[in-house]
């Protein structure tokens, strides 16, 4: 299997948007600019959603027009609707998110509709989307893991509404874990049955960290072929309409623990640590919860480190010899 995976970053979406403060525009940029210095290549920029329900979009416009210029990067965007949709299309977003919950109750607070009523929008935006060749629309589910209102849902009901997407013919979804319920067994399972009974669908996952647990699912959603993973820079994010959510896995952990295993994410972690520390001073009073942010890359080894490659360590001289 090769050893490359993608780091979606969303703290622009998921980070951004159960901060109480609104996040002016150009900083939106500057952040996302630094973003793609360090090495991110799919950004999620926002969400084209109604500014009564998270106030923090109301700049779409603004946001992707000041991005646009930026090479290479691609740029998805959550839409809820027919609306939404047509809004995204028009300022150019690459990669449109429709998304849903598998929880009917966290469903109704989110967006306001039954899954039901979920699925048939997804079909018009489909339609609509078809028509469109150069924007990809994928689908992400929230509450796989697990809902505050529902509790945990079962592997059946999670393959049996992936099967209702598939046949939408939408070829890439996101399972997420939005309330941070997941832990590595149910996380095996879950992608395990998805991946087999579903062979030609692009499987990426989204994990909070909720319960410290974010890292670890991430890993074994590795271990089990996935190879998308969605993340937030300096572990920002949470739905507002989910009671208790919390940051995302926060990027430059990810990206850390990736690069230490050997495995390709293009990200230069220097430059995301840059990002981290931008971040950090365009939302003052906001703590960031990632841990390599907090202490730092580890000390670079040095040419002329040990053949195990541990760095020599200080000379230490002995006290002299005593019987005790
Ligand atoms: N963009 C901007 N405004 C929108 C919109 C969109 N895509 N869709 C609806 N609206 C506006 C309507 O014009 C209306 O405005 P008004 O009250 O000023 O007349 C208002 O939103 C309500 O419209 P309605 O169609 O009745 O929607 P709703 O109240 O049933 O809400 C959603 C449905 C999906 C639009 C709304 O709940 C939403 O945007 N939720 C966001 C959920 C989210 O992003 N969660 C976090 C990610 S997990
Ligand atoms: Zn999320």
């Amino acid at each position: 299997m090769e050893k490359e995976v993608t780091v979606i970053e969303v703290g622009p979406r998921d980070g951004l948007q159960n901060l109480s403060q609104y996040v002016g525009t150009e900083k939106k940029i500057q952040l996302i600019k630094a973003l793609a210095d360090a090495g991110l290549r799919e950004i999620q920029a926002g969400a084209f959603v109604s500014p009564r329900a998270i106030p923090q979009f109301r700049d779409m416009k603004e946001l992707t027009a000041g991005i646009a210029s930026l090479p290479g990067i691609k740029f998805s965007a959550l839409v809820p609707n027919l609306r939404g949709t047509r809004e995204a299309i028009a300022v150019g977003i690459d990669k449109l998110i429709y998304f849903f919950s598998l929880s009917e109750t966290h469903n109704l607070n989110n967006v306001r509709q039954t899954r039901e009523a979920s699925l048939l929008g997804l079909k018009a935006i489909r339609e609509l989307a078809a028509s469109i060749p150069q924007t990809e629309l994928t689908v992400a589910l929230a509450t796989v893991f697990g809902c505050p209102f529902e509790g945990f849902l079962s592997t059946g009901h999670v393959l049996r509404n992936v099967e209702k997407v598939a046949a939408l013919d939408i070829r890439e979804i996101t399972l997420c874990d939005t309330v941070g319920f997941g832990n590595p067994r149910q996380v095996e399972e879950i992608l395990t049955a998805c991946r087999d009974a579903f062979p030609d669908i692009t499987f990426a996952v989204h994990f909070h960290n909720t319960r410290g647990l974010g890292l670890a699912n991430a890993l074994r959603a590795y271990d089990v072929g996935i190879r998308r993973f969605d993340a937030a820079l300096g572990g920002l994010g949470g739905c507002p309409f989910a009671p208790g959510a919390s940051g995302n896995i926060a990027t430059e952990d990810l990206a850390f623990m990736f690069a230490g295993m050997g495995i390709a994410t293009g990200i230069d972690l220097e430059g995301l640590l840059e990002a981290t520390r931008l971040l950090e001073r365009l939302l003052p009073g906001v703590a960031l919860s990632g841990s390599l942010y907090r202490a730092g890359l580890p000390r670079p080894q040095p040419p002329e480190a040990g053949r195990e490659g541990i760095p020599p360590g200080p000379e230490i001289s002995l006290p002299p010899h005593q019987d005790w």
